[in-house]
C-alpha cells in the first residue's frame, strides 16, 4: 500500500477507530441495561472510554483544530462549518473525563454512564458524517498542496508529542 500523504484520508482513518471505540461503549452499555454488570464489562468499557479520550484529544483538538482548522479558516474564514465542529468537540471534550470518571468508581451508576454514552453517540456519528461529507471535501477543494503538506508535518509533530499512554 502506497503511503498516505493526504491529510484528509489520515483523518477519515481516524474517524473509523473513534467509531469502533464508541461502539465497544455501546456495547457495554447494553450490557450494563441486561442488569450484566460484570467486572469485564465496565473494565473493557474504560478501556474504550480511555482510549476514545486520547483519540479524540489527538484528533478532533489537535489535528484538527491545531493542523487542519487554521488552514481551513485561511480560505473559507473561521465561522460556520469550522465553528460548528469546534463546539462540537468542546461538547466531546467536556464529557469524557465525566465517562471516565464514572466508569472508575466500583459501581458505576448505570443512568449516568448510559446518559454519557447516549451524549456521546448522537453527537459523534453525525459531527464525523459532517466532517467526512461536507468539511474534508471542501478542505480538499480549497487548500493548496503546500498547505496540505504543512498539515501532514504538523500531524506528525502532534503525534511525536503526544505523551504515552497511561497505564491503569
Ligand atoms: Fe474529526
Amino acid at each position: 500500500m502506497a503511503t498516505i500523504t493526504d491529510p484528509l484520508t489520515m483523518l477519515m482513518q481516524d474517524h473509523q477507530r473513534i467509531l469502533g471505540h464508541l461502539e465497544t461503549l455501546r456495547r457495554g452499555l447494553k450490557s450494563l441495561a441486561d442488569g450484566k454488570p460484570g467486572a469485564e464489562t465496565v473494565a473493557s468499557m474504560r478501556q474504550a472510554a480511555q482510549t476514545l479520550a486520547r483519540e479524540i484529544d489527538l484528533h478532533s483538538l489537535k489535528k484538527e483544530e491545531q493542523a487542519l482548522f487554521p488552514s481551513l479558516t485561511e480560505v473559507i474564514g473561521p465561522m460556520g462549518p469550522v465553528a460548528v465542529m469546534i463546539a462540537e468537540h468542546r461538547e466531546l471534550d467536556a464529557r469524557l473525563p465525566q465517562l471516565l470518571q464514572e466508569l472508575g468508581k466500583e459501581k458505576p451508576d448505570v443512568s449516568k454512564v448510559r446518559a454519557l454514552i447516549e451524549f456521546i453517540a448522537d453527537l459523534l456519528p453525525p459531527h464525523i458524517q459532517k466532517e467526512d461529507y461536507i468539511l474534508y471535501p471542501l478542505a480538499k477543494e480549497r487548500l493548496s498542496g503546500k498547505q496540505m503538506a504543512r498539515i501532514v508535518t504538523k500531524f506528525e509533530e502532534l503525534e511525536k508529542a503526544q505523551a504515552p499512554p497511561k497505564s491503569y
